[in-house]
């Protein structure tokens, strides 16, 4: 059911081509957008399964494509994840950059873009994977947040193998909206400088 992507052309001077998948608020998107530059590849598309998710319009404003691939009521997760497969390889993507993507991939559709889907999320990895990771991290008492970015693979929500991490402490009294804004600034300067590497080791698919 997993689609097969266009033959590439081996002149592709702009390099890899990424998709960058979206719900909500956009800002480590805007990084993303920000660094691109930099990169041997960049953002082709960005994907919401959010219709009038803000970080569209950041899109937008940066003149890069957008699509909408809506969840349709009671459709299986695989029938979703299938025309989504369908939407990149219609658009020759090279790497899945999640940035603050809601909703989890089924197994068919990661273990079909092998080690080309990245995520980031707001802990310290494999510590408070799922929701509300730094209102948990402040219950538990811990000294040190921060954030992840990883490869998304078969099997785990917010698992797969680890790429880069950073560490914020975690204060007195801290709550959860000051420790996510600290923990936003290391996110936005962590994940573009991860894709870069990324690129630069393995600049497209085909
Ligand atoms: C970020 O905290 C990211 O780590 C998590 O979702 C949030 C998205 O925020 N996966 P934004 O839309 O990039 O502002």
């Amino acid at each position: 059911m997993w689609g097969t992507s266009p033959k590439k052309k081996t002149t592709d001077v702009a390099g890899a081509r990424v998709a960058v998948l979206v719900s909500g608020r956009g800002s480590n998107l805007r990084a993303l957008l920000g660094a691109a530059r930099t990169w041997q590849g960049h953002i082709a598309v960005v994907i919401s399964n959010v219709a009038d998710a803000p970080a569209l319009e950041i899109a937008r404003a940066a003149g890069v494509e957008t699509r909408v691939v809506a969840a349709i009521k009671g459709q299986p997760r695989a029938d979703y994840d299938a025309r989504l497969d369908a939407e990149l390889r219609g658009l020759s993507i090279d790497w899945i950059v999640l940035a603050g993507f809601m909703r989890i991939l089924s197994d068919g559709f990661v273990a079909a873009w092998p080690e080309r889907i990245v995520n980031i999320h707001p802990s310290l990895l494999p510590a408070f994977a799922g929701l509300d990771p730094h209102q948990r991290a402040i219950d538990a008492g811990v000294r040190f947040a921060g954030c992840t970015v990883h490869l998304v693979e078969p099997g785990a929500v917010d698992g797969g193998r680890i790429l880069d991490q950073r560490v914020v402490p975690v204060y007195p009294g801290d709550t959860a909206e000051h420790l996510a804004a600290r923990v936003l600034v290391e996110e936005h300067d962590l994940y573009p400088s991860v894709i870069r590497g990324l690129l630069a080791r393995s600049p497209a698919h085909r």
